[in-house]
């Protein structure tokens, strides 16, 4: 597949409200719950990007900044960030919204990788992304230095291979 697209077009925007089933017994969003939000959000954006089926292959980063309250109202936004050749990463930014002012607050982000698939569950090739804005542009920069990362956690990529990170890894 040659084509090429937007980051933008992958866009997707999930808002949900904190109900008490979704709660741990502080009365704060379950991380569970959370996690499942970010990798629903996270595997439509991969979805729209490829126009394939998608699995998750790694959830690369995931972090809980801040507690969000029952009956908070919580929105994920998830935008493909780099496509490789049959894997995609996506970054999904958490923000709760203060129901009174409408503030809304950054509070968690994740970082994930999805891979297109067959009915087989043979990997399939995605299309390429083009970043437009400054913020798409730095996350497809930093994108490839988290993949390699993630290679060498997963005993996929040796150290030594790992181009973009060769100053870590390699004495
Ligand atoms: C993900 C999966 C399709 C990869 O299949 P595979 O036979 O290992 O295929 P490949 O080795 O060609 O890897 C496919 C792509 O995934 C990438 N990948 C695999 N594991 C990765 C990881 N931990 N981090 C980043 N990328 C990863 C590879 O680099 C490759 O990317 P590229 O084609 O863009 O270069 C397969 O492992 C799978 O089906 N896993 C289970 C998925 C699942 O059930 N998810 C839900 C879990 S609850």
């Amino acid at each position: 597949m040659s084509e090429e697209k937007f980051a933008s077009e992958s866009k997707c925007v999930k808002t949900e409200i904190v109900l008490p089933g979704d709660t741990n017994p502080l009365g704060n969003l379950f991380g569970g719950r959370l996690m499942e939000w970010i990798d629903i959000a996270g595997s439509i954006a991969a979805q729209r990007h490829c126009g394939r089926v998608v699995v998750t292959a790694a959830i690369n980063h995931i972090s809980f900044s801040v507690p969000i309250k029952e009956n908070s109202i919580v929105t994920l936004e998830a935008q493909v960030s780099r496509a490789f050749e049959t894997s995609m990463e996506v970054i999904v930014d958490v923000y709760v919204e203060n129901t009174v002012t409408g503030k809304r607050t950054k509070c968690n982000e994740a970082i994930a990788t999805y891979v297109a698939i067959d009915q087989n569950g043979t990997p399939l090739p995605v299309p390429k992304v083009i970043p437009q804005t400054e913020l798409e542009k730095a996350r497809y920069d930093a994108a490839l230095r988290r993949r390699q990362l993630s290679l060498i956690l997963s005993g996929r990529l040796k150290p030594d291979d790992a181009t973009e990170l060769k100053s870590l890894f390699i004495k």
